[in-house]
């Protein structure tokens, strides 16, 4: 009888189940009426009286265990049924439900290299960590001169920084080929200022390059106004301000009209119809001259613009600080084709 009973215990142990059924059928066995528990109570009296305690214990054993079992598979089961079919099915294909979206940035960034490159423009690239002569000698900063501040700089060592804008690359270009040079320069750029909503110590900037014979402030004028319209729509309108840069002469400020308020005046455009987005200017005859481009045969116009200002005006967002949080909550509310 003991051996039996040992048995059984084995058996309810090692006990699986593919349906609930055999759940049921492993209780009926075992704990039902006419079950094994039942008959080997029956049969305990024959029981010689010194082995009584022994089997009763194992009898009282298999009771126990063979509860647990059923309680324990029966949980698995219902658990199963709770969670249908994906129950640690780890075979199944994965959904797409969860598919990222591209960062609204990048996406500004596609659209302002898709607007250029659509009349001409190449790309080019260089390096974030930048000499004093690309990031500023050549472009016209004189040496201890004050208009270096206008660039709160965030030096490596006295010849190295992290570039302040990527008009280095252009100076890059310049050096390297000879014109006609039609190029935009897409690129991260670091500047030494506190973060607030509307700016940040790392930012992306998207700048401009032509040069040729005969290029003229009409065709700088007219190259943005396409631009602005490509970007905000055909309705807008721009409007340029005199300003100052090192590297150009004249140099000018671009506004687009608001897009919010189609130029009648709202809070965003603090109501002046206008937001700032650029930077501009004929690239200055000594900056050509500093990248072996003779500035008798040739003249150029330049501008920059932050990818963020942009993508604030297409967006109408807020705060910049909202693109380097990275809250999903925010990212996936972008979705774009390029
Ligand atoms: N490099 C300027 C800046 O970062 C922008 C600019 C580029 C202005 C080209 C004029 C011409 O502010």
């Amino acid at each position: 009888m003991k051996e039996r009973i040992e048995k059984l215990l084995a058996d309810v142990e090692a006990f699986k189940a593919e349906k609930i059924e055999e759940v049921e059928q492993l209780r009926i066995k075992i704990l039902g009426k006419k079950g094994e528990l039942n008959e080997l109570f029956a049969s305990f009296k024959e029981v010689a009286n010194d082995q009584k305690k022994e089997v009763g214990q194992l009898l009282n054993q298999l009771k126990v265990k063979t509860q647990e079992r059923i309680v324990e598979l029966s949980s698995s089961f219902a658990q199963k049924e709770e969670k249908g079919d994906n129950f640690l099915d780890l075979s199944l294909p994965i959904s797409d439900d969860n598919l990222g979206s591209r960062h609204p940035l990048s996406i500004v960034k596609n659209e302002i290299i898709d607007i250029f490159s659509r009349i001409g423009y190449s790309i080019s690239e260089g390096p974030e960590i930048e000499d004093d002569w690309h990031n500023f000698s050549a472009l016209n900063f004189p040496k201890e001169h004050p208009a270096r501040d206008m660039q709160d700089t965030f030096f490596i060592d006295k010849e190295h920084a992290l570039r302040t804008h990527t008009s280095s690359v252009q100076v890059r270009v310049m050096e390297n080929s000879t014109p006609p040079i039609r190029t935009i320069s897409p690129g991260r750029v670091f500047r030494n200022e506190a973060i607030s909503a509307r700016a940040h110590c790392i930012f992306h900037q998207v700048e401009g390059l032509y040069i040729d014979k005969n290029v003229s402030f009409a065709d700088l004028k007219q190259t943005l106004l396409y631009f602005a319209k490509e970007m905000f729509g055909e309705k807008t309108e721009i409007r340029l301000r005199p300003s100052y840069f090192p590297f150009t002469e004249p140099s000018a400020e671009v506004d687009v009209s608001c897009n919010i308020c189609s130029g009648k005046g709202c809070n965003v455009c603090k109501h002046t119809g206008f937001l700032e987005i650029l930077g501009c200017g004929m690239v200055d005859p000594n900056v050509l001259e500093n990248c072996g481009i003779d500035s008798k045969v040739y003249t150029g116009f330049a501008f920059g613009m932050g990818v963020e200002r942009i993508a604030m005006l297409k967006y109408q967002i807020n705060d910049l600080r909202m693109f380097f949080e990275n809250d999903i909550r925010f990212l996936n509310q972008f979705k774009s084709t390029i």
